[in-house]
């Protein structure tokens, strides 16, 4: 390959473990990351094209844009690298427990993520964590039921009501492991109610009402707090959890209840995006400390999981610098390193057995697994009211063949108003050379909007909602110099639908002449597989984009095999979703109208707009198929 333009967009920085630029100057997944081999790179380009050819699962439509690609591959490798960082920082400084951690589902709710989580992580007891009762029943339905020791943890986190703690009650009856993770000290009166209620309900059976028994955690609100927009999470006036005293409270009560058995463990989570191992450090060794006085003080001698919550960060722009939210100082490794030491030191300190490490961390397992794949529907250069370099040198051409006549003969006079034309014509010239150069300069600095097939917020509700910047770049063409900049302009807001903010902290993004002969410009949106699809917005009625299963073969051909293609929502289920009846209060209602009274007879409407309609509403509301259309031919004028 001649050249190689990833370094324009940092690909080295956010991307070395996953993605390079290949041969053919397309983007492309190391499925393996550090151990990908070469020849199994997977060109991104090649995915695309064989995505639009493949027919979607469930559906007649063709497949279209906007796109997430999945690479679950890329997600078994993350999994796969958090164990090894946490079982070698634990061997390499005689930790004598184990690490067993969970995935948090509102990080990506989709099934197939989280049941890849579970699967590729079963030999670790990976577990899951819920905040609500539907991720409860995701997860009670995900995970395994068995009877072998240790059982993945079901941590059940966020404010709960009767009806949680009942359904996490019975997930235990079920013979799954789940944790109720108590935010508030009144939640603990609301376990004991319903343990009581559902009792009565279970067989009379000894074994089993011990086993029915709930096992309970208590979240920490520590005093270690984080820089920045994620750091309102912890802190005295953090909203979940309790503070040290508090906790010791409920521990008392339990205490009394004779339940002191049930608290097993202890959670904390200072929030995402943790920026360095100092901070990390910090926050397991507060946390550490308060299981050590549950342990020694209050007698909690059941304790024995510390769940150290998420914040392992991912290092969007690359520059491993740590000084913004869009940045750590840290890889996977460095962070087990981190928790185990703290952990270590302060339980060896106060002479308390190790626990079982148990983290949350979610978006740095499911961030690199997945890209969203937007298309260049048309680019334009941001409207300027002088005139074009083109007009300019025109002008200057038509200047130079009107250069002023020698006069005939030599008189004086005449020499001298020939002089003063010459200067004239000369300034003339200048000036236009002058404006000329400016205007070229100006022209290479144009900003040109790329009108992609995207909703920002239904694929990147964070950059809109908290100004959160993920790597992109063109998925071709990298071997040729992306001589223009670009801004990102969507299908929906005239306000906010715009991106204009990229990981290099400028306004633009160095992107190619846009040549629909061409072919398709797509450009990549790296590192996204976390919280976007969760998040995501309905403005304007987009919704979600077509999702990509890409499985990588082990051959080292660059082969790949798409498992599936599934279609975002169409236009009727998103309507249906704002409490429309699409049969009631839209098909017939239009089709009353198109038909008009039995006077109107308006038939003929009607059947110009049933089909016209019925496409609209099994179809995504993204636009299909673009194109502008090649102007008619002028008419032959009549001989
Ligand atoms: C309680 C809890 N655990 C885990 C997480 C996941 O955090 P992260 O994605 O930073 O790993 C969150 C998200 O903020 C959370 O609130």
């Amino acid at each position: 390959m001649d050249k190689n333009y990833g370094e324009l967009y940092n690909i080295l920085g956010w991307g070395e473990e996953y993605f390079a630029v290949n041969t053919e100057g397309h983007l492309s997944v190391k499925p393996f990351g550090r151990w990908t081999e070469p020849g199994q790179e997977i060109d991104v380009h090649s995915v695309i094209v064989e995505a639009l050819a493949t027919q979607p699962n469930d559906s007649t439509s063709k497949s279209q844009f906007p796109m997430i690609l999945r690479f679950p591959d890329v997600l078994k490798n993350r999994i796969e690298t958090l164990h090894n960082a946490f079982n070698s920082a634990m061997e390499s400084t005689g930790y004598t427990s184990r690490y067993q951690g969970v995935f948090p589902i509102k990080v990506n709710q989709n099934k197939y993520v989280v049941q890849d989580m579970v699967r590729f992580g079963q030999q670790w007891n990976y577990g899951l964590e819920a905040g609500s009762k539907p991720e409860l029943l995701i997860a009670m339905s995900c995970l395994p039921v068995t009877e072998a020791e240790p059982k993945p943890y079901l941590i059940c986190n966020g404010y709960k009501d009767a009806d949680y703690i009942a359904l996490a009650l019975s997930a235990r009856a079920m013979g799954l492991n789940p944790i109720i993770v108590l935010e508030m000290e009144e939640e603990l009166a609301i376990v004991l109610d319903q343990y009581r209620k559902l009792q009565q309900k279970l067989p009379d059976d000894d074994a089993v009402r011990k086993k029915f028994e709930p096992i309970i955690g208590i979240r920490a609100k520590l005093l270690t707090k984080l820089p920045g927009h994620f750091g309102s999470t912890a802190g005295k006036h953090g909203k979940f959890g309790m503070l040290a005293d508090q906790i010791y409270e409920v521990a008392e009560t339990l205490g009394k209840e004779g339940k002191l058995h049930w608290l097993q463990l202890l959670h904390f989570h200072i929030g995402s995006m943790i920026p360095t191992t100092g901070k990390v450090y910090d926050a397991v060794s507060e946390a550490a400390g308060i299981y050590c006085n549950l342990v020694n003080e209050h007698g909690a001698k059941w304790l024995a999981t510390l769940d150290c919550g998420g914040g392992l960060g991912v290092d969007y722009d690359g520059t491993r610098s740590g000084d913004s939210d869009m940045s750590v100082a840290y890889g996977i490794q460095e962070y087990a390193s981190a928790v185990v030491q703290a952990v270590r030191l302060k339980c060896d300190y106060n002479g308390v057995a190790h626990p079982v490490v148990c983290t949350e961390s979610g978006r740095a397992m499911a961030s690199h697994h997945s890209m969203i794949i937007l298309e260049t529907l048309s680019a334009i250069p941001e409207p300027q009211d002088e005139d074009t370099s083109e007009q300019l040198l025109n002008r200057i051409q038509d200047l130079s063949y009107k250069q002023p006549r020698a006069p005939v003969g030599g008189a004086t006079a005449a020499v001298y108003s020939h002089a003063a034309d010459l200067k004239k014509h000369g300034i003339e010239m200048y000036k236009l050379g002058k404006k000329l150069g400016k205007r070229v300069v100006a022209d290479a600095n144009t900003v040109y909007n790329y009108h992609m097939n995207l909703s920002v917020f239904s694929l990147l509700p964070d950059f809109w909602g908290i100004g959160q910047l993920f790597p992109m770049m063109p998925v071709s063409r990298l071997n040729e110099e992306p001589t223009l900049k670009g801004t990102l302009v969507d299908i929906t807001c005239d306000s906010d639908g715009k991106i204009e903010n990229f990981i290099s902290r400028e306004n633009t993004l160095p992107l190619h002449l846009f040549e629909p002969s061409l072919g398709g410009y797509y450009v990549a949106v790296l590192v996204s597989g976390a919280y976007q699809e969760a998040i995501a917005g309905k403005h304007n009625l987009f919704s979600g984009p077509t999702l990509v299963r890409v499985n990588s073969s082990t051959t080292k051909d660059g082969g790949f095999e798409i498992e599936r293609v599934d279609l975002g929502p169409a236009a009727d289920e998103i309507i249906g979703s704002m409490r429309y009846s699409v049969e009631e209060d839209i098909i017939t209602v239009i089709e009353k109208k198109a038909k008009g009274t039995e006077e109107e007879e308006r038939v003929w409407a009607w059947e110009m707009v049933e089909p016209l309609m019925t496409k609209a509403l099994t179809t995504m509301p993204y636009l299909n198929e673009y194109k502008v259309p090649e102007p008619e031919p002028e008419p032959e004028p009549i001989p």
